[in-house]
């Protein structure tokens, strides 16, 4: 039997020849493709092999993984399976989109990532092309602190799901929260890991959170140890 017939083998992603160890982490990443049927693992392959100066290495580490996996089972706990349309802002390449978007479980009709950075579009698109192809995921570049939710640019639809893993990043995160629409659903994390540069707006622990996003329906409130911080999780409505 033509092995297409049993199991998807999916196209090669390059036609040039690759550094031996790529091509070796690229066989890999086919063969578990191909072992667990996934084309979320096609598609990050691919992102791989075609953004390799891209900071895919840490978008993607076990802690990311684990933050964003701890995300998509709270989620599905606090709000059920349908989601509806969902807004991921400062949103990154999209790897939470990925996931929430490859749960057959959930019912997202559509996820925008919005991020300021424009090097991140195209990261994002082929990182998410399973989704992309259908019309499900988008990516839209802008300046999160300057979305007013009464009047959404073009091609932002207004969201049931405002999600920010990013918090920790925004130093006007008083100004961006005070206008977000009333009663929207929010799912936020952020952490205690001030020795980055960029964690301008770190929290010292989840009441303080809390206190800083201060939700009308406390749905979830979590913490996460890792290894080297803390990361915090709520779940509500503003
Ligand atoms: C390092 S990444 C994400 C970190 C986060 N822990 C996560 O995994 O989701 C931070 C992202 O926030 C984006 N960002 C920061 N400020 C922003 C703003 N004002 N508007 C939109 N995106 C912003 C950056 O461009 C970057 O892609």
């Amino acid at each position: 039997m033509d092995v297409t017939k049993r199991w998807p083998v999916w196209p090669e992603a390059v036609g040039r020849d690759l550094d031996p160890t790529v091509q070796s982490f690229k066989d890999i990443l086919d063969g578990l493709a191909v072992l667990y049927q996934n084309p979320f693992i096609r598609d990050v392959r691919d992102t791989v092999l075609a953004y390799p100066d891209s900071a895919l290495g840490i978008a993607l580490n076990k802690k990311q993984t684990a933050c964003k996996k701890w995300l998509v089972e709270e989620l599905a706990r606090a709000c059920g399976p349908e989601l509806g349309t969902i807004h991921i802002l400062a949103g990154w390449y999209g790897l939470l989109g990925a996931m929430l978007l490859a749960e057959k479980q959930l019912q997202v009709e559509k996820l925008t990532v919005v991020d300021v950075d424009p090097s991140c579009e195209e990261v994002a698109l082929s990182l998410n092309a399973t989704h992309a192809k259908t019309g499900r995921f988008a990516f839209a570049c802008h300046d999160i602190y300057a979305l007013d939710y009464s009047a959404l640019p073009d091609g932002l639809t207004r969201p049931d799901i405002i999600v920010n893993t990013s918090c920790e990043h925004l130093a006007a995160f008083d100004d961006w929260y005070a206008r977000l629409p009333d009663g929207v659903t929010l799912v936020l994390q952020s952490n205690n890991y001030v020795v980055i540069p960029e964690h301008v707006n770190c929290v010292e622990s989840l009441e303080a959170f809390k206190r800083q996003a201060p939700m009308s329906e406390l749905l979830f409130a979590g913490q996460l140890e890792l290894e080297k911080y803390t990361r915090f999780m709520l779940i509500g409505r503003k």
